[in-house]
């Protein structure tokens, strides 16, 4: 294959060169395509745009294939912890026993946030969504930790990311014991990391509190299949506010809001409150599917669709297969996921959903186990943050230490007025 590609625009022909990545992806590159011709490309919702080279995370969306530093899902949500996943996606390999318990120990060591953040938490209405105040509190970290602001300084950086991987389940299970009156519970420094977040999520100071294993596992699962997505909106945001050099915690605070939105994070809730609104109207999924094929309404089915995944989401395979023996371990059953598994079904027969190739994503079934496990409906998006985490960590650093990064700024094609002159107010009508 010819390594340089033609355009002809303006009866002017211009060579772009051609990238391969090591999955045979190919790119044109359009880097200097304006300043030769003056011509940009447009690509609304940036679809056909890659944005940068990245060693992380291959996705095969025809294919339903997903991989961390080129070890399958499937592998790491069997078999690793969430915490060795992180270090993976961050440093580019699995840890050695050394390296994962350093890595683990710095995770210890920032456990804890500032004493005066816990007033920040009166501040906000108990109806604030743990969302808001997650990426508020997360942003705020920068006030307390100026000393590892700078993104050019690798020392500031090594601090950097424990403080801030460690932190945000602190806040995370903060901001749900608030926004049920219970005091907050400290970390505890001899768990591991899931483990010490169901601790700070449910212990209470009156009595003791064991942490099942079985659902330690089931956590780390869940955040291992979000830890990493490539260059979905979130660690996009992430990326480009990096890009600014604005610090990693505004960042990361700039991709929980990115990730809040319905039809990305927040699909997890909305899920769960879809399969409630149709358990309340006798379980009749049929309505629920005629109304996402109305294009007069804009009701989707929420948990459906991928713009990647052509084909079913890996991450929904290995959750779907997990709902049955975490509901048997809590001794629970769910109403709500033979609805699940219902709509699925009768979508996947559907025209309308199978000529798009739209298929469960990774939260259509993932709300199941959040709520078989107790964590409330309006945390299940705080839930995908913390697993993302890692992820937007390491695209951030895997863009600040490339030195070669600019800032991040697309270009327009401006479809407004021409030249106008101003009006004074006396004359407008
Ligand atoms: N229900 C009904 N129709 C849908 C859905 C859906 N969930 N998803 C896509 N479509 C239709 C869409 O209307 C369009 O139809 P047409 O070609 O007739 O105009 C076609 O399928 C292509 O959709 P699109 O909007 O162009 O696709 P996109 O790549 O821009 O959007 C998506 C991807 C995930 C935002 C979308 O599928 C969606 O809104 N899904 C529901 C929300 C959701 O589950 N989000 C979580 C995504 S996975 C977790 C994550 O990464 O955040």
């Amino acid at each position: 294959m010819s390594d340089v590609a033609e355009l002809k625009v303006n009866n002017q022909t211009y060579q772009l060169p051609v990238t391969k990545g090591t999955e045979d992806e190919v790119a044109v590159d359009i880097q200097k395509l304006r300043a030769e011709s003056k011509v940009i490309t447009l690509d609304p919702g940036f679809g056909n745009t890659g944005s940068c080279e990245s060693g992380i995370t291959f996705i095969d969306g025809e294919k339903g294939i997903l991989r961390y530093r080129g070890i399958p899902i499937e592998q790491l949500a069997e078999k690793s912890t969430f915490v060795e996943t992180a270090y993976l996606l961050i440093y580019g390999k699995l840890p050695n026993e050394t390296e994962l318990s350093d890595f683990k120990n710095g995770l210890t060591r920032h456990s804890l946030i500032h004493e005066d953040m816990l007033h920040f938490y009166d501040g906000y209405p108990s109806t604030a969504h743990p969302m808001a105040i997650l990426s508020s509190m997360v942003c705020s970290l920068s006030a307390y930790y100026p000393d590892s602001l700078d993104p050019s300084d690798p020392e500031q950086v090594a601090r950097l990311i424990p403080r801030v991987l460690s932190k945000i389940r602190t806040i995370a299970s903060y901001s749900f014991k608030k926004s049920i009156g219970q005091p907050v519970i400290y970390p505890k420094n001899s768990l591991d990391y899931c483990a010490n977040f169901l601790y700070m999520m449910f212990a209470v100071p009156s009595e003791a509190f064991e942490v099942d294993e079985d659902i330690v596992k089931a956590v780390n699962m869940l955040l291992i299949l979000h830890a990493d997505h490539e260059q979905n909106c979130s660690t996009s945001t992430v990326r480009l506010v990096g890009s600014s050099d604005a610090n990693l915690f505004a960042s990361i605070a700039a991709g929980i809001c990115a990730l809040w939105g319905p039809k990305h994070g927040g699909a997890n809730q909305a899920v769960v409150e879809m399969l409630a609104e149709i358990e309340k109207n006798d379980g009749d999924v049929r309505k629920a599917l005629e109304r996402a094929k109305d294009k007069d309404d804009p009701f989707r089915l929420m948990g459906f669709g991928h713009r990647v995944y052509k084909n079913y989401d890996p991450r929904a395979r290995v959750i779907k297969g997990s709902c049955d023996k975490i509901l048997a371990k809590t001794g629970q059953t769910d109403p709500l996921l033979d609805i699940a598994r219902r709509l699925e079904e009768a979508a996947l027969e559907d025209p309308y959903f199978r000529d798009r190739k739209l298929y469960p994503n990774v939260d259509f079934y993932s709300g199941v186990i959040y709520r078989a496990i107790g964590i409330p409906t309006n945390m299940f998006t705080v839930m995908f943050a913390l697993g993302r985490l890692p992820g937007w960590i390491a695209h951030w650093k895997e863009m600040v230490d490339s030195k070669n990064y600019r800032i991040g700024r697309p270009r327009q094609i401006y479809t407004g007025n021409n030249e106008t002159n101003y009006v004074p107010l006396s004359q407008r009508t």
